[in-house]
């Protein structure tokens, strides 16, 4: 680790908390401002898509206008976490922690996550002078919130851990931990819990709601309109600052993607479902990956949807106007929460997620800006009444633009929401996320090449069956394979000319078209003995990773290795409307088919009763118990809800009934297999 005072930007964020100068609590007025200087409270977020980072955000806010705190919101990987030992005892820190996968910690706050969990006295700045050595930080005063999914085994358990590990170390937990469930609603657990949250914090820092600021909201985010910009540097869709070249070959990942060519083909696409198969160029880019991996592809949004928004904002005339948008927060980590100067087009499409319901807070803050009384007792009701905002937003799936749409209507004096500022819009709404997907192709058999398997997702909502809701990402997929192939259908409209998405050569025959990608590393990972036997079981789109496993155990065996038995466990609806690579198959398994490898399909719909892949399991089990006694690996890739937890439920149900254990052994001995790597799961919900 660097030193503190080596790098560039303070790491030191005591040292920054001090300096800071914050404004308040008079409000905006130059002569009325009251100058305070430093922060008192400080919220960390250990974030991989971004909720995290915006609940931290949203709470520093609500600490400071509602209670006149000084607050400042902390990137845990941007900050020297050691300095937590000297946080004054009159100060407030705050973790506002995702965990992510098998109960591990978000990219950013890996460091954090590995020092408190693997050291029992971890290094702290002042460590060597401590009196205590046993309590380095009796001084800290904290709070956790854990963002988690209970479909996943390790509910909250970097969030319960961080908590466990404070305490133990001396800290003061000074308000109860909040735990979100996001099979649940991680958003109505997380209001539920602030309240006596605030209670708690603001009886212990000597604050109450008299605190707050008073007059006008202050704004977290400035918009600057920009009537001379050279349009050369304006950022249209690029994630990151653009590079300098200075010669070195710049390193892909989360924070800058690249800038990737793709080719598709649909592997289904009939009336009701589609799929597709892409192939991501990474030829000359640097970038690499391992079998097993996963792909980031970054999406924009449809256009339908940002001319809709634009349109009850009143921006259409001006979308293509360039803005500058910046932090009005001197502490914050990002001076601009995106690249700019941008235009309001560009930070609709690639930006902010216009395309997810806004949360029920929002209804609230957008309630003060409404444009009749109408309106805002409307809103004002949406933001109070969670019922009626599940029934409304939630659960319609209803965005930002469809909901306005849907309160104008109950207007006729409201034709548009103009009154709404266009900073509060981008501090309501969370930014744009990448989407994962499992890689589909052996790194050995295509090391220039990341393929995709992606089921194109569109639903009826339960509550309102007349409205179709499109996936962000897949139906850019699709968009881009449509405008590649030249398909028309009914589906969203996607700009995809810019950097997001680049026609290379829009007149020939077959159009280039690019998209931002980046790798991300998985644990998912074939064992290191090819002679081992294994068993994958990939229902659906859960087949995409063990594509990429036969691709591979097919080269090992093309290469004179021993490789073990091979089962795959298949699943979908019907043998003639969604087996993908159907005629793939064959010719990976005739490489390695005479030691008895081999696919078995589950077509739940081609009968009466539903057959799934664990019913297979079932049917094969003295098999598949002696490839486990011969070390065999297990894999589960796809629906973490239902089919996972059945597998899972399918081999203990094996180890009871042939492995002659009692239950309760029977479940432990799965949990072991587990916890040595030889049952891995590529799951999501
Ligand atoms: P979004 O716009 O993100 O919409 C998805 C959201 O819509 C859901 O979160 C849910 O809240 C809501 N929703 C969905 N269906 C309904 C419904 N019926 N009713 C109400 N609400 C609903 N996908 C693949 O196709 N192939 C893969 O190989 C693959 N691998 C993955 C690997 C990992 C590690 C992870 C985390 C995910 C993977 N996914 C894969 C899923 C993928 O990341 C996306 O979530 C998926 O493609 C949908 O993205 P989207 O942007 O189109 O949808
Ligand atoms: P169904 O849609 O007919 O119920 C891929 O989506 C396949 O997984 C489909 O055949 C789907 O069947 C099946 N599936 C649905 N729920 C499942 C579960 N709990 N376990 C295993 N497979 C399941």
């Amino acid at each position: 680790k660097p030193a503190p005072t080596a790098s560039k930007k303070e790491r030191n964020f005591v040292k920054k908390m001090k300096e800071q100068v914050s404004v308040g609590p008079q409000g905006l007025c130059v002569q009325d401002l009251d100058i305070v200087r430093g922060r008192n409270v400080i919220f960390f977020y250990g974030s991989q898509t971004g909720t995290a980072e915006d609940y931290a955000a949203r709470l520093a806010k609500e600490g400071s206008q509602r209670f006149g705190l000084s607050t400042m919101t902390a990137d845990m990987e941007e900050y020297d976490i050691t300095y937590l030992d000297q946080l004054p005892e009159d100060f407030l820190a705050f973790f506002i922690m995702a965990t992510y996968g098998e109960g591990e910690p978000t990219d950013n706050a890996v460091d954090f996550w590995e020092m408190i969990t693997q050291q029992e006295q971890p290094e702290f700045s002042k460590s060597s002078e401590s009196e205590d050595p046993e309590k380095p930080l009796k001084n800290l005063r904290y709070v956790v919130f854990g963002l988690g999914n209970k479909t996943y085994e390790h509910y909250n358990l970097v969030g319960r851990t961080v908590d466990k590990r404070l305490s133990e170390l001396g800290a003061t937990r000074i308000a109860e931990r909040g735990e979100g469930d996001d099979d649940g609603s991680l958003e109505e657990d997380f209001l539920g819990w602030k309240d006596d949250m605030w209670k708690a914090v603001a009886e212990v820092m000597g604050v109450d709601e008299n605190s707050k600021n008073k007059g006008p909201r202050q704004p977290a985010f400035e918009v600057v309109e920009k009537d001379d910009a050279n349009l050369d540097n304006i950022f249209l869709g690029e994630l990151t600052e653009r590079k300098q070249t200075n010669g070195t070959r710049p390193i892909y990942d989360a924070k800058n993607p690249y800038v990737a060519p793709i080719t598709t083909r649909d592997i289904f696409f009939n009336s009701d479902r589609r799929c597709l198969h892409g192939e991501i160029d990474i030829t000359g880019s640097g970038l690499t990956y391992q079998t097993g991996d996963h792909v980031a592809i970054w999406p924009i949004n449809a256009e339908s949807e940002v001319e809709r928004l634009a349109r009850i904002l009143s921006l259409t005339d001006k979308l293509d106007k360039v803005i500058v948008v910046k932090s009005t927060d001197p502490a914050s980590t990002k001076p601009h929460p995106f690249p700019v100067p941008t235009t309001y087009r560009t930070v609709l499409r690639s930006y902010l997620d216009i395309s997810a319901p806004p949360s029920r807070q929002t209804m609230s803050s957008l309630a003060a800006y409404a444009p009749t009384d109408k309106t805002k007792e409307i809103l004002t009701r949406l933001g109070d009444d969670k019922d009626e905002f599940r029934v409304v937003v939630a659960d319609a799936r209803r965005n930002l633009g469809e909901l306005l749409e849907w309160v104008a209507q109950a207007d006729s004096e409201a034709t548009s929401f103009s009154t709404i500022p266009f900073d509060l819009i981008v501090e309501s709404l969370s930014r744009l996320q990448a989407r994962y997907y499992s890689i589909s192709s052996s790194s050995k058999a295509h090391p220039n090449q990341i393929h995709v398997t992606a089921v194109i997702l569109d639903y009826k909502p339960t509550s309102t069956p007349e409205r179709t809701v499109y996936g962000v990402a897949t139906n850019y997929l699709w968009s881009i394979h449509s405008q590649l192939n030249r398909i028309q259908d009914g589906s969203p409209r996607y700009n995809i000319e810019g950097p997001r998405g680049i026609y290379v050569s829009k007149d020939s025959d077959t159009p280039t078209i690019k998209l931002l990608v980046h790798v991300r590393h998985s644990n998912f990972k074939l064992p290191r003995n090819p002679a081992l036997p294994i068993i994958m079981v990939g229902p659906g789109t859960g087949v995409a990773p063990f594509r990429g496993f036969l691709q591979e155990r097919a080269i090992q065996k093309r290469d004179g290795r021993d490789v073990g038995k091979t089962l795959l466990f298949f699943g979908c609806r019907r043998s003639d409307q969604d087996f993908m690579y159907q005629d793939e198959w064959p010719t990976y398994f005739e490489k390695l088919a005479e030691n008895g490898s081999r696919m078995t399909t589950a077509f739940s719909r081609e009968q009466s009763t539903k057959v799934y892949v664990q019913h297979r399991i079932q049917e094969y089990r003295e098999e598949l118990w002696q490839m486990i006694q011969q070390g065999g690996y297990i894999y589960v890739c796809g629906d973490a809800k239902n089919m996972a937890r059945d597998v899972n439920g399918e081999f203990v149900r094996m180890a009871h009934e042939l492995g002659g254990m009692t239950e309760e052994k029977a479940a432990t001995f799965v949990k072991d297999l587990r916890g040595r790597g030889r049952y891995q799961e590529d799951v999501w919900s």
